[in-house]
C-alpha cells in the first residue's frame, strides 16, 4: 500500500504562486481539479519539536476547515472548502477574487451597505454557534460580484457565549478605529445595524457586553497614563 506523502504534497504546493505570507501560513493560488483555488498552508516551523509542530498544525487545520464548513452550513458566505489535508497543514478552498473590505473602505464613497452586510454576516456566524476570533476589515473580501465574504477561520471556535460574541464585535470596532479612523464611528453604527437585524433580540446583550469590554480597555489605558509607563 502506498501511504499518503505529506512532504511531497507540501513541496508541490510550495511551487505555486505565493500571494500572501501570514504569521502562520502561506497563501498560494493555483488550480485544483480545474477550479481556481487558494492553498492555505501552515508551514512547518523548523525551530519547533517536529512531532508537536505536526500535531499543532494538523489540529489548527482541521479546526479551521470544520469552522468553514459550519459557517457555510449556517448561511455565512465563506470560501467553499475543496479539500483538507491535516497532516500537510493544508486547506484548499474556493478563491474569492476582489479587494479586501479594508481596501474598499480606503476608497471614498458610501460604504453603508457593505458594513451593514458585514455585521449581518457576523451575526449569522454567531447564530450558527461559532465565533470568528479575528473579524477585521482584512478578513472580509468584496467579491467581484459585489457580494461580501467572511474569510480566515484560523482563530474561530464553537461558542455561543455572550462574552465571546462581544469580543468579536469589539475586535471589529477596534479594527475600524485603527485603520479607518475618520469613518470609524459611522461605519460601526452601520455594522451594528446589520448585526442586530440578523441577530434579533439577543443582540442587545452582546452590544452591552462589547461596550463593557471597551471600557475595561479604556480603564487599562487610563492606568497606563497615571503610572506613566507602558504595561
Ligand atoms: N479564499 C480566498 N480567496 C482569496 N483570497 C484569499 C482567500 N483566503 C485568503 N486570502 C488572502 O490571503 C490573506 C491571508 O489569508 P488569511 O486566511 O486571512 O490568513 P491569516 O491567518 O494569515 O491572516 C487574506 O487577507 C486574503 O488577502
Ligand atoms: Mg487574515
Amino acid at each position: 500500500m502506498v501511504s499518503f506523502d505529506a512532504e511531497r504534497l507540501i513541496e508541490w504546493v510550495r511551487s505555486l504562486e505565493l500571494v500572501k505570507r501570514g504569521a502562520e501560513s502561506e497563501i498560494r493560488v493555483g488550480s485544483f481539479m480545474g477550479l481556481e483555488a487558494v492553498f492555505k498552508l501552515r508551514v512547518p516551523k523548523p525551530y519547533m519539536d517536529p512531532e508537536l509542530d505536526l500535531e499543532l498544525r494538523s489540529f489548527r487545520t482541521r479546526r479551521e476547515a470544520k469552522a468553514m464548513a459550519a459557517a457555510i452550513s449556517g448561511g455565512v458566505r465563506a470560501p467553499r472548502v475543496y479539500a483538507v489535508f491535516p497532516s500537510a497543514g493544508l486547506i484548499v478552498m474556493e478563491r474569492i477574487k476582489g479587494p479586501l473590505l479594508k481596501e474598499r473602505l480606503q476608497v471614498h464613497g458610501d460604504h453603508g451597505h457593505l458594513l451593514h452586510e458585514a455585521g449581518g454576516m457576523l451575526a449569522r456566524l454567531h447564530r450558527a454557534g461559532l465565533v470568528h476570533g479575528d473579524p477585521t476589515t482584512s478578513n472580509y473580501i468584496v467579491a467581484e460580484t459585489g457580494m461580501l465574504y467572511l474569510i480566515d477561520y484560523g482563530l474561530s471556535s464553537f461558542s455561543t457565549s455572550i462574552e465571546d460574541r462581544a469580543v468579536d464585535i469589539h475586535l471589529f470596532r477596534r479594527a475600524l478605529e485603527s485603520t479607518h479612523a475618520t469613518i470609524a464611528q459611522e461605519a460601526f453604527t452601520n455594522f451594528m445595524e446589520g448585526y442586530k437585524r440578523v441577530m434579533g433580540e439577543e443582540a442587545g446583550k452582546v452590544e452591552e457586553r462589547a461596550e463593557e469590554i471597551r471600557l475595561r480597555g479604556r480603564y487599562v489605558e487610563k492606568r497606563r497614563t497615571i503610572w506613566g509607563r507602558t504595561l
